[in-house]
């Protein structure tokens, strides 16, 4: 049965010259349908104006995304019941997604920043040698790795969400270096190592993600952009040994370690250890951790003045009591022959609760 929704929409239209408002609509709609079925009658009842990207009406196509009650989604895969039970004051907010330029209402121009981040990663397979005469031969299991990433629509949902990019616009981003995975991952490709150089020397690369998960959350496909991205920085790091000037691999090596060591991070030698490459002796003489710490100062100065942080606590961090349990996950893989990337996005014929669990959460071991 029908029941009424109220949508609360951002509209702009810059041929217009006003400046963007808030308008309210009323939709008569049964709880199952979605947000764009609402959006979509707004448009046959009471304003054919209001502009919006829509194709499939089945989350395929990747042209619905908007942000609804701030959160970046595909519109026709929202149910309305559902959004209106999240919105605040009864209205559900709907708006264009973030990061991006908006060019009307809900409509977002993909080609400036998606598109063009997808593009900087090279999106197509660049194998070695003289083709073959007839197809590529590859194991199915070598693909499965890859399937996850292979999986994107290209909503862009999660550019909208990445608090990185809100930061450094020139941040390649989630999206395109998912997208990056795809073929760092794929056996066929020759450029494996210049591509991974590439990302990691970038200075707005694989190390500019600061892994808040905010990808993975609005994902509507599961590829988990940030596991991808964690992909690229440990093939880069273990398989490579790209020591990129943004210090990444320095920094990986010296978390690990201290992870290793303490069970928990010291924060205080962080930084030394990850000019050092994870040592703290080689870290202190490294002209650029010293200008780093000198630049932290004034933040290390601000925690003693508050008491967030005392010498104490700085010089001397406890080992956690049942650190001998984290340094036998440790040593069992480092008993290891080879690093194994198992992509659980795909579970096999069999697979029982507990696979099933993990497939949803998307990641590898
Ligand atoms: S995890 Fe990284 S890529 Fe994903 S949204 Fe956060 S900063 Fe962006
Ligand atoms: S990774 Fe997910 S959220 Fe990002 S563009 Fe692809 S399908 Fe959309
Ligand atoms: S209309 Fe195609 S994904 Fe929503």
């Amino acid at each position: 049965m029908a029941e009424t929704f109220t949508l609360k929409v951002r509209r702009f239209d810059p041929e217009s010259g006003q400046a963007a408002y808030w308008r309210d609509y009323g939709v008569e709609l049964d709880p199952e349908r979605s947000v764009l079925d609402g959006i979509l009658q707004i448009k046959d009842r009471e304003d054919a104006s209001l502009a919006i990207r829509c194709s499939c009406r089945a989350a395929i196509c990747g042209s619905c995304g908007v942000r609804i009650n701030g959160k970046s989604s595909l519109a026709c895969n929202t149910r309305i019941s559902d959004a209106a039970a999240n919105a605040r004051d009864g209205a559900i907010v709907v708006e264009p997604m973030g990061n991006m330029p908006v060019i009307k209402d809900l409509i977002v121009d993909m080609d400036a920043v998606h598109w063009k981040k997808v593009q900087r990663v090279v999106p197509w397979l660049l194998p070695e040698g003289e083709p073959p005469e007839r197809e590529y031969i590859v194991p199915a299991e070598a693909m499965i790795d890859v399937t996850q990433s292979m999986a994107c629509i290209h909503c862009g949902a999660c550019v909208s969400a990445c608090l990185s990019l809100e930061v450094d616009p020139d941040f390649i981003g989630p999206a395109a270096l998912a997208k990056a995975y795809r073929f760092v991952g794929d056996p066929r490709d020759g450029a494996t190592e210049q591509r991974l150089n590439d990302l990691a020397e970038d200075p707005h690369g694989i190390y500019d993600c600061t892994h808040c998960f905010a990808c993975i959350e609005v994902c509507p496909k599961d590829v988990a952009p940030m596991s991808q991205i964690m992909r690229l920085r440990r093939r880069a790091t273990g398989d490579y040994e790209i020591k990129d000037r943004n210090n990444g691999f320095g920094h990986e090596k010296a978390f690990t370690e201290l992870i290793e060591k303490y069970g928990t991070l010291h924060e205080a030698q962080l930084v030394p250890r990850s000019f050092g490459d994870g040592s703290l002796i080689k870290g202190q003489t490294e002209p650029g951790a010293v200008k780093q710490l000198l630049e932290s100062a004034p933040t290390a100065l601000r925690g003693l003045r508050s008491g967030k942080v005392t010498p104490k606590k700085a010089l001397i961090h406890p080992k956690l009591p049942d650190q001998d349990q984290v340094r036998r996950i440790f040593k069992e893989i480092d008993s290891k022959d080879e690093r194994l990337e198992l992509n659980l996005y795909i579970v096999g014929e069999g697979g029982g609760e507990e696979e099933g669990a993990a497939a949803e959460g998307g990641e590898e071991r």
